[in-house]
């Protein structure tokens, strides 16, 4: 394929959204729908993207700041989609070859149909190739009005249309293939005199077929691919239709999803086989879940490593963490971010985990707090057990050997450090470092004062 650089228009403002943010930025799935459009011409090789920005233009610029394949060209009014398009001559001067043309606001498009575009659009020697579909109800698009063979002789907007021209059912996508020689040419002479008053993109294909260049139609039979988006019924359209393509890329590498519909995946989250996800799971970001795990109802998984065979309970979440092979985790447990559980690790209802290691095999069942502690191997936390790791001003450390035990209702008051094998009686508040293989007991004696109730009453 010869030359490609990609123009994606982006300067309206996207009134329908009835937004405070400009409409390409609104996340589809994770991402903004505009990274979507970056990403498929991206994907077909274009060298060169000019972005033509205008509302909110600094908001767009941020979000790729760190992308150096991208120049920025400004819209200041927003004259209409031709206008804009030639508002990137200058990012894309001295280039030689195919321009292609997206939308920042389609961002179901694929980069197969825009590649087979491209490569139909050299192949025919066209001078402008519009993507296109057939669509049952096509108000509001333009309708691209054809001769023999493909050939279009010209694209009307609904606004300008006759009654007759509003019958065709083939509409244009607003995705072009042009011959840079041809595009800027074409643009400098766009006239507004239309419906809306606005210079229209569309109108190069009228100027080619006038110049007797080939313009061509290349209809696409998936019309979801070229959904625009305009409003928030739209945005969640095409939200559940890329969702919908990632679970089902998921399960056709065998994850089992009980009802797909209702499984909020993230692209480039990765699932090993034979893993099974419940309804109402949400795992996002780097996350990396191993093979034949369960994730049960409302888990939220964030940027995590899961080993093989794990178990996360209903309403767990976990953040920045590492999980070990057949851990188990939950319900309701929160990992947050630097927690680094071993291999067959047990943590119960209601525990919350930061920034700790826990070796294999030990075990926190319920009610406890572990924040910044190193814990060694097949080492039992008690229920209600609490690391007190913060002073006020600094947080300090805990360390707990392998083999301890720590019996219910334990305060750990860190700075502290208690050897393997040691043993914390229950109700105890650990404020020395305990040696190995020691007993530690710290709570005052517990006296009975026999009948002491009954003779209350007596006297009352
Ligand atoms: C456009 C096409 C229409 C097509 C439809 C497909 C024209 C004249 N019409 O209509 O044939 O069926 O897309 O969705 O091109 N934009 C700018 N600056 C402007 C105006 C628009 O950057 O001055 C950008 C918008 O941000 C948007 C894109 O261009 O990303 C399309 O603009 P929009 O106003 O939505 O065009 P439509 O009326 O939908
Ligand atoms: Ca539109």
């Amino acid at each position: 394929m010869s030359n490609v650089a990609a123009i994606i228009l982006a300067a309206g403002k996207g009134t329908r959204m009835k937004s405070g943010l400009v409409k390409v930025m609104h996340r589809v799935v994770d991402k903004p729908m505009i990274s979507y459009s970056v990403r498929a011409a991206k994907a077909v090789g274009a060298g060169r993207l000019a972005v033509v920005v205008g509302h909110q233009a600094q908001t767009v610029r941020d979000f790729f700041s760190s992308d150096e394949t991208i120049v920025f060209a400004l819209q200041e009014e927003q004259l209409g989609t031709g206008h804009a398009a030639a508002c990137a001559r200058t990012a894309l001067e001295d280039f030689s070859g195919t321009v292609l043309i997206l939308c920042g606001d389609v961002p179901l498009l694929k980069s197969e149909t825009v590649g087979a575009m491209l490569e139909n659009h050299e192949k025919r020697g066209a001078v402008v190739t519009v993507l296109t579909t057939h669509l049952e109800n096509p108000f509001g698009y333009g309708r691209v009005v054809k001769r023999e063979g493909g050939r279009i002789s010209r694209i009307v907007e609904e606004k300008d249309a006759t009654p007759e021209e509003r019958e065709i059912d083939e509409i244009n996508s607003g995705i072009y293939c042009v011959s840079a020689e041809f595009l800027f040419k074409a643009l400098a002479g766009l006239k507004c005199d239309n419906a809306q008053g606005e210079y229209y993109l569309t109108d190069i294909v009228k100027i080619a077929a006038q110049e007797s260049r080939l313009c061509l139609a290349f209809p696409t039979d998936d019309p979801t691919e070229v959904m625009g988006v305009n409003d928030r019924v739209q945005l969640a359209e095409v939200s559940t239709i890329m969702r919908s393509r990632i679970n089902r890329g998921l399960m056709l590498s065998g994850t089992t999803m009980i009802d797909p519909a209702a499984t909020y995946i993230e692209e480039g989250v990765s699932i090993g086989a034979d893993t099974i996800i419940h309804p109402n799971v949400h795992i996002t970001g780097s996350t990396v879940i191993g093979t034949g795990c369960i994730i049960e109802q409302g888990a939220s998984i964030r940027d995590s490593v899961i080993g093989d065979r794990v178990t996360i309970k209903a309403g767990s979440v976990a953040e920045e963490s590492r999980i070990g092979d057949e851990a188990s985790i939950g319900p309701m447990a929160h990992l947050r971010p630097g927690t680094r559980l071993g291999e067959h690790v047990k943590i119960g209802n209601f525990v919350e985990t930061k920034k700790i290691t826990m070796g294999r095999g030990s075990k926190a069942s319920h009610l406890t707090y572990l924040g910044d502690a190193e814990i060694g191997a097949d080492v039992n936390i008690g229920c209600g057990t609490i690391t007190c790791n913060y002073d006020g001003v600094n947080k300090h450390k805990t360390v707990i050997g392998d083999n301890v035990f720590v019996g219910s209702d334990v305060q750990l008051v860190a700075p502290v450090t208690v050897g393997s094998n040691s043993l914390i009686a229950a109700g105890t508040t650990v404020t020395i470092d305990v040696p190995p293989d020691s007993l530690a007991i710290a709570r005052t004696a517990q006296v009975n004062k026999v009948d002491w109730v009954k003779n209350r009453l007596v006297k009352g």
